[in-house]
């Protein structure tokens, strides 16, 4: 057995109903101020509302409610704030996009400088990795950014999306309670969902998964694709199907901080920051020809290693049906795929947008991270192509 280690959250809460234990946790932290990061939607519902008060009526609370993904301005903001009202404790409630933000919020309270600075591939400076505690409430089930040790900032003029990351930044407490996601819109239940299964997929055929990573992945793939269709169709209100998505959200997070992604994301990260698409319509949307072109190519060598016992496993789980040979794993994993962005019916680039002209420079921003194989730009131009 490769060896393998895990880094995750040091203590997951998950249940229905289980919001309610967020007051009790915060007396687990430091005494003063809370920091609590919202989305709109979210801040509005009788759940929010709520928990929000509950929060304010224990602690004096500064409250920040954001909306869409968190720019360097957004968060060296609310840092400078933070640090005038001496915040003890940080709390995040919301999508990826509120907990990326508290997480960069809660970092860049105790670094001197801006979060730019900070940033992979933009900023010169290394983060030390010094931040406030933070107890996170996903209410969405998608990126899974409670289990991560990333924050994702983006900033739109400069056409850039990029990683604050430490491992020191994996949020102490993330507490999933899989009814605050029932309010979640259809459209972005689909987009979550989409982004949840592309990080689990890809983080099950990295090049750095380990037995571990598989198991984790495979389950939570396992609940997404009993779950997702119905909960994105007439079974909105099912909490069993919301915890299935909620589950596998986390478990994605998890896989993809321990065992990396591939070319989906690779691909989709740098096209979220020059254009406005949401990130799990990309992965979605890119999947399957990343998959097409990747497991032709590595069939030869796949075979002969433990990998084909892997594409059989994903493959018969995914389709239903038992798969025997390599081929027909890939055939059927591929026609899965189809099938299934069919039915979600996920409008293709140009609906964002996105013209074969705009092609050259996603390319020239995009890698295949952990991929197995590593895609040319001419095979990642046929991709693109292939979800024009
Ligand atoms: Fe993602």
């Amino acid at each position: 057995m490769n060896p393998f280690q895990l880094q995750t959250n040091k203590k997951l809460i998950f249940g229905a109903g289980e919001r309610k234990r967020l007051i009790g946790l915060l007396d687990n932290f430091p005494p003063g101020p809370v920091a609590l990061f919202t989305g709109r939607s979210i801040a509005s519902s009788e759940q929010g509302k709520e928990l929000i008060a509950a929060v304010q009526k224990a602690r004096q609370t500064s409250l920040f409610t954001l909306s869409g993904e968190p720019s360097p301005a957004v968060v060296d903001g609310a840092a400078l704030q933070c640090r005038k009202e001496k915040a003890a404790v940080v709390v995040a409630l919301g999508g990826g996009s509120v907990i990326d933000a508290a997480k960069a919020v809660a970092a860049m309270s105790c670094e001197e400088g801006g979060v730019k600075d900070f940033l992979e591939g933009v900023g010169s400076s290394e983060p030390s990795g010094r931040t406030l505690p933070l107890i996170a409430l996903p209410t969405t089930s998608g990126t899974g950014s409670e289990a991560t040790k990333n924050a994702v900032i983006s900033d739109r003029a400069e056409g850039y999306k990029k990683s604050l990351r430490h491992d020191n930044y994996i949020p102490p407490v993330a507490l999933v309670d899989p009814e605050l996601t029932l309010s979640c819109p259809r459209s972005v239940t689909i987009a979550c969902g989409l982004d949840a299964f592309s990080q689990l997929l890809e983080s099950y055929f990295s090049t750095k998964s380990s037995v571990l990573t598989d198991t984790l992945a495979f389950e939570g793939l396992s609940r997404l694709s009993r779950s997702f269709l119905p909960v994105c169709g007439e079974k909105a209100s099912d909490v069993d199907g919301r915890s299935d998505l909620a589950y596998a959200a986390y478990l994605s997070g998890i896989t993809l901080a321990n065992a990396g992604l591939g070319t989906v994301h690779g691909i989709a990260g740098p096209m979220g920051g020059l254009f406005d698409i949401p990130h799990g319509v990309a992965c979605g949307l890119l999947v399957k020809p990343v998959l097409d072109i990747t497991l032709r190519k590595i069939a030869v060598k796949w075979q002969t290693e433990r990998w084909e016992g892997k594409i059989k496993r994903v493959a018969t789980l995914l389709s239903g049906k038992p798969v025997n040979t390599y081929q027909g794993a890939v055939d059927s994993l591929l026609s899965f795929l189809e099938n299934w962005t069919g039915q979600l019916e996920i409008k293709p680039l140009r609906h964002y947008g996105i013209g074969e002209e705009d092609f050259g420079r996603i390319i020239l921003k995009s890698d295949n991270k952990n991929n197995p194989y590593e895609l040319t730009a001419e095979e990642m131009e046929q991709v693109l192509l292939a979800v024009l």
